[in-house]
């Protein structure tokens, strides 16, 4: 399968994100686009967040996917993303899936690549729909570590353990080039998001309990302005919320400014 899509890249800009979701605003975007910048001036992460990154230690793009259903009805989308993002990895890397769990390929809900516990990629989610029956643009980017985990780990002061792409590779293996993974991740994504429009996430819940890094971990959920919550990670509704088991309640978190941290 190839892409679809519209593909650009740019030396540098100030955040995909941002391109992206000017256009959409100015009623610009018509077909499906992946812009990949190799140096972004003002990355953007989750929560108001900076998102960091190294021109040749980064992989950072944006995809604006035209759907069909409402906003409301895309709950699940960033987990889903999380899933078509391993499924890229895998084919660019030429490594099975099994192979890459094996290795400490995980899953944060909601939206986070991890590796060992360490961080090594991010999704954020941006756009939505101007006017009843227009289709609903959603702006997803993309920002994963490729390599030199240890100097983003120096660049973030060691506040967060942080993973790169390279580490998947065994003795004597080398990264594709960035281009390439960027390709296979955008095939991917198409082809999931294309079939996620039509039928949801029910369907990708169990695949995405698969790869869940807390599944069954105590855990506390904290957002912003709202109460920290304490419980056991049970996966995910077919919703996509996060189920919490707390005390003798199950509760149902959903996709928002929530971040999850392992209880001490
Ligand atoms: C996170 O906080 O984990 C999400 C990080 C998302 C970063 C990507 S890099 C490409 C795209 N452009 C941005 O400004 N942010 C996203």
């Amino acid at each position: 399968m190839s892409s679809h899509c519209i593909l650009e890249r740019v030396a540098e800009t100030e955040s995909t994100n941002n391109d992206l979701m000017a256009r959409w605003r100015a009623g610009e975007l018509i077909d499906p686009i992946a812009r990949l910048a190799q140096k972004q001036t003002a990355g953007k992460g989750r929560a108001g967040r900076a998102w960091l990154a190294r021109p040749q230690d980064s992989l950072c793009f944006s995809l604006a996917y035209p759907f069909q259903r409402k906003p409301a009805d895309l709950s699940g989308l960033s987990l889903l993303v999380g899933l078509a993002v391993i499924s890229g990895i895998s084919l660019a890397l030429n490594h099975s899936k099994q192979e890459l769990h094996q290795k400490g390929l995980r899953l944060k809900w909601p939206n986070d690549l991890l590796l060992n516990q360490g961080k090594l990629g991010g999704i954020l989610i941006e756009g939505g729909q101007t006017k009843l029956g227009d289709p609903s643009w959603m702006i997803i980017g993309i920002g994963i570590n490729l390599q030199n985990a240890n100097a983003f780990d120096q660049a973030l002061r060691h506040e967060q353990k942080v993973a790169a792409l390279d580490q998947l590779l065994t003795t004597g293996e080398v990264l594709p080039d960035p281009d390439w993974i960027w390709l296979k991740i955008v095939e991917e994504l198409e082809a999931t998001l294309s079939n996620f429009d039509q039928t949801g996430f029910a369907q990708y819940q169990k695949l995405w309990m698969d790869w869940d890094a807390f599944q069954n971990t105590a855990v506390r959920i904290s957002g912003a302005g709202q109460e920290v919550i304490e419980g056991v990670a049970k996966g995910v509704d077919t919703s996509g919320a996060l189920l919490l088991a707390s005390g003798e309640k199950m509760i149902s978190i959903h996709a928002g400014d929530v971040s999850l941290r392992t209880s001490k």
